[in-house]
């Protein structure tokens, strides 16, 4: 196996974190943004961006990828009738890209508020505010609620039931780096359910 250099380690998660914190001071905006994919009830597949916030890997092997939605968004419904998510990260700067498949989970406990109160007070009313995903009459109509929800909540308000973390915990992470003449490195993290442990391939480009 000639995984060395940006590749090295046995740990994926330790490998993600560590191109991202490479990333980090290159690229201009988010380079946390995930494009995650989903599908739906009918076998179709949506994709949009959403922030990954944290990289956990608690060392017993039950690493996992989170990100903050809206439980009643599309992506939400989606999720939350498959089980399932992948995304992929795409960093411009460094050229590389991670491709990560996987179960999902919620977490809607006390990461999940530590989170929600990190957040800006407008963005902890917008998430009140916004039915995210459903159709809106108009941008006033969002700032009424807006303007009700701020009513409702006061000063501190408490994190939406509807609105929380959802961990990937993945059965497949590939990380992929560019090479010359389209000749890129890959390689594919495996293992059977999110319990056992990772075998790796280097993959044709
Ligand atoms: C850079 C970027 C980051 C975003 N981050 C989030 C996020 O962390 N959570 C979220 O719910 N939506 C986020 N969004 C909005 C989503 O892309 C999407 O519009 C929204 O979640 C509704 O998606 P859905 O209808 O497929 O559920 C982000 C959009 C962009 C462009």
């Amino acid at each position: 196996m000639d995984r060395t250099g940006i590749f090295a380690g046995d740990d994926p998660f330790v490998i993600a974190r560590r191109w991202l914190a490479e990333a980090e001071p290159l690229e201009p905006n988010d380079p946390n943004a995930i494009a995650l994919a989903t599908v739906d009830a009918d076998g179709l597949p949506n994709a949009r961006m959403v922030l990954l916030k944290e990289i956990e890997s608690p060392g017993n092997g039950d690493g996992a990828f989170v990100f903050y939605t809206n439980y009643g968004s599309a992506k939400g419904r989606e999720i939350a009738a498959t089980g399932k998510a992948a995304f992929v990260l795409h960093w411009k700067s460094l050229r590389r890209q991670i491709r990560v498949r996987g179960v999902t989970s919620r977490e809607e406990g006390p990461h999940a508020d530590a989170y929600y109160a990190s957040r800006s007070l407008k963005s902890r009313l917008g998430a009140w505010a916004s039915k995210q995903s459903e159709p809106l009459s108009s941008r006033e109509a969002l700032m009424a609620e807006v303007a009700k929800v701020t009513l409702q909540q006061g000063p501190v308000p408490k994190r939406p039931p509807f609105w929380g973390g959802i961990r990937i915990h993945p059965v497949e992470i590939e990380f992929w780096a560019d090479g010359a003449f389209r000749l890129h490195d890959r390689f594919r993290f495996t293992r059977g359910s999110p319990q056992t442990g990772w075998t790796s391939v280097r993959l044709n480009p």
